[in-house]
């Protein structure tokens, strides 16, 4: 397994694989892997001959205040679980490497960009369809996997894709979650041991919305008065409960189809979102 740190040695490598028919898949990450990130490695199999995992936390889709400085970093580990997973090069730009002086071309992706996380975090998805951008010329991948934990990010970033012609496939793959449910996170190490009980009440709190909407309820605001009321005594915050179209992410004013339900509470200082899609016809959860 190589670590690759320059662009340039990254296009080197690239450029023999095209040259020898390789088939190149990629999985973009901030790095302190945990099991989320490792079934979308997993996802690449065989699929692909060459599997890329980039690790970079990318400063400008964080807001100012926000947790850059102390994003976990773990590079030793997040090397060993590479390796495990049969990764034959793992590309970890610095800052500069990534945005040299002067840079100031970004990537705007204009709906999907709006409303959820983007309300809280403006600037943020631009941030990352920018970084994705720039990670897709420089890795030139066939094949690119995201979590559905990250829904909004996931649509957007296939948006991007279609509208702006790459040409890369795009995967998204389940949320992995902890026995009690709680999505599997980077930020999860962020909660105390009381804050991480407290934490699986918003898995439960999305379930219990979907169980009321299977229920028959067709009303948007009653389904997420409903999950506000489930976590709100566990969580410090509620930042959005949100449902929308999936994956057409419009809103609705009456529930049908395929149902976004995603929500960003609060924990110990900690921002977590989760989100599951309900598909009414089926009368099944997408977890
Ligand atoms: P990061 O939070 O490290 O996540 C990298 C990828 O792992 C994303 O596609 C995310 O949706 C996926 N992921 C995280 N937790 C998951 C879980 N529990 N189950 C399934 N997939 C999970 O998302 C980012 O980094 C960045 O925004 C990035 C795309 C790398 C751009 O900087």
């Amino acid at each position: 397994m190589d670590v690759v740190r320059s662009v340039k040695s990254m296009r080197d490598i690239v450029r023999e694989w095209k040259r020898d028919g390789e088939k190149i898949g990629f999985v973009p990450t901030m790095g302190y892997l945990h099991k989320g990130h490792i079934s979308l490695i997993k996802a690449l199999k065989g699929i692909v001959t060459r599997k890329v995992v980039s690790i970079f936390v990318n400063p400008i889709q964080f807001c100012p205040g926000e947790d850059f400085e102390r994003y976990p970093r773990d590079e030793e580990r997040d090397l060993g679980v590479c390796r495990e997973e049969g990764v034959d090069v793992v590309f970890i730009p610095s800052t500069s490497e990534m945005y040299p002086e002067g840079f100031q071309t970004y990537v705007e992706v204009e709906n999907i960009s709006k409303g959820l996380c983007g309300t809280a975090r403006p600037g943020h998805f631009r941030g990352v369809a920018t970084v994705v951008c720039k990670l897709f010329n420089i890795i030139q991948p066939d094949v690119a996997v995201f979590g559905r934990k990250d829904a909004q990010q996931a649509l957007l970033i296939q948006r991007m894709v279609k509208d702006l012609n790459l040409d890369v496939d795009v995967i998204v793959v389940p949320t992995v979650r902890e026995e009690d449910g709680l999505a599997m996170s980077s930020r999860n190490m962020y909660l105390s041991p009381e804050g991480r009980r407290r934490a699986s009440a918003i898995f439960s709190a999305l379930r219990c919305g979907a169980d009321v909407i299977l229920g028959g309820e067709r009303d948007p605001s009653c389904v997420a008065r409903k999950i506000r009321q489930a976590m709100e005594d566990k969580v410090d915050k509620v930042e959005y409960i949100e449902l929308r179209t999936y994956p057409g992410f419009a809103p609705m004013d009456k529930l049908a189809g395929k149902v976004l339900v995603a929500t960003a509470v609060w924990i110990e200082g900690a921002r977590l979102i989760d989100n599951i899609v309900v598909d009414i016809e089926a009368g099944e959860i997408e977890l």
